[in-house]
């Protein structure tokens, strides 16, 4: 259903007059024939497999002069570059930031790096879109928001669930009222795990910050911020054949199951493991089952596909009993958007619906169900953001 479907740019442009008193302006980048243009200046950190996919969205976007690639293994870094007509190419971040000037750090490196290179872009001025997670721990986490701030530059995480029109139709629904009292909901995402890095499993890695993080950020996002987290997390598979590296001892969680209260009676599940048997592996494209679903007196949801990569919603009420799909059309929504998101907002002064304190508090729920199952205990949750989303 279209009007269901928030448009990305009119919102960055709607809400532009309330992100330019707060956003620090862009360094305006110098175009090839001299005039000041208002493209961001963009490096980006990490050169592996997702960097494939991120690099040629940004290549295509208007807001974004691609400055540089950086990667600790120096041919990644420059094979990138290279596909992607990215002048520059370095094997440190240290050569990186005293290199060719840039407005916005990338960051897509390893899970465990993210926050110590985030910090280090921070301090440099440096505006940062980084992959999930934002950093190690809630506590850091709110730290490098504190630094953003006294640098007056931006910081912002992935995912970004909450930009889709599937995630705009749920919310609006729910605002609405049409499912009557809700109850319960449930997210689940997994596969048979990455093969191609031994970070996904050790100290630091871990299914939930890999895969959990989508469904987390999806059900706080429509449900509200969770008050409270009881799970249990477990290590399937202890030893993994790794591309390269050969057999790795897993540290990290690869199965996990939490149970969130948002209040108010409501209380959501996400499952998440790198030991699920999935036909269609790490593609989205091709998955039609309901990962996420959300059930009230009145009615109740399932979001088609994956929450990153949604085909629609099935919308089914007391009145109208035969299931519905809405919200079929994606727009120019696409899971590697983040960072010309940031480029845009960056550019216009614009905020956007995924905001740092969302990563934060879905931070802190990762962190909260690994004490739970540590400790057996139920954990309280303080971390605020902004909610509801899109009312
Ligand atoms: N691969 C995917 O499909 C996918 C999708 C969405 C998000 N992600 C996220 O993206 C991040 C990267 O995942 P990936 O699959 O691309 O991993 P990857 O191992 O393929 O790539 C990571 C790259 O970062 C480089 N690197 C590590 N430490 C560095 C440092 N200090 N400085 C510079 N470069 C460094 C590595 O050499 C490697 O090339 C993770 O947070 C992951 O959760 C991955």
């Amino acid at each position: 259903m279209s009007d269901a479907k928030i448009d990305r740019r009119k919102f960055v442009a709607q809400a532009g007059a309330i992100g330019a008193a707060m956003a620090a302006s862009p360094s305006p980048a110098q175009s090839t024939s001299g005039e000041q243009s208002k493209r961001v200046r963009v490096g980006v950190i990490g050169c592996g497999s997702v960097s494939r996919a991120y690099l040629p969205h940004l290549a295509k976007c208007r807001h974004v002069e691609l400055v540089s690639t950086c990667d600790i293994i120096a041919e990644r870094a420059k094979t990138q570059a290279d596909a992607h007509s990215v002048p520059k190419s370095y094997a440190h971040i240290d050569e990186m930031l005293a290199g060719d000037q840039f407005d916005l750090l990338v960051n897509l490196t390893d899970m465990q790096e993210h926050e110590r290179l985030n910090r280090q872009a921070l301090e440099a001025g440096k505006h940062v879109w980084s992959e999930k997670p934002i950093a190690n721990s809630l506590a850091s986490g709110e730290q490098l928001l504190k630094l953003a701030n006294k640098k007056n530059v931006r910081l912002w995480g992935a995912p970004v669930t909450v930009v889709s029109s599937a995630f705009a139709f749920m919310a609006k629904t729910l605002a609405a009222g049409k499912l009557g009292k809700v109850a319960a909901a449930h997210g689940e995402y997994g596969h048979t795990g990455p093969r191609w890095s031994a970070f996904f499993y050790q100290e630091g890695g871990g299914s939930l910050p890999d895969l959990g993080v989508y469904n987390l950020t999806t059900l706080t996002g429509l449900l509200g911020p969770v008050k409270s987290v009881s799970a249990m997390t477990s290590i399937v598979t202890p030893v993994r054949e790794i591309d390269r590296v050969g057999e790795v001892t897993v540290a990290a969680e690869d199965n996990a199951m939490v149970l969130m209260d948002h209040g108010d009676g409501v209380i959501s599940h996400v499952q998440s493991g790198f030991n699920y048997f999935n036909p269609r592996g790490h593609d989205g494209s091709g998955e039609r089952r309901h990962t996420i679903r959300i059930l009230g007196s009145k009615g109740g949801m399932g979001l088609v596909g994956y929450d990153w990569e949604p085909h629609g919603v099935d919308f089914r009420t007391k009145d109208q009993s035969e299931s519905k799909r809405y919200a079929t059309e994606s727009g120019d929504y696409a899971w590697q958007m983040g960072a010309s998101l940031a480029a845009e907002c960056i550019a216009t002064g614009g905020e956007m619906l995924i905001t740092p304190e969302h990563a934060l508090h879905v931070l802190e729920i990762i962190e909260a169900s690994r004490e739970s199952q540590e400790t057996g205990r139920r954990i309280g949750l303080r971390s605020p953001f902004k909610w509801p989303i899109i009312s």
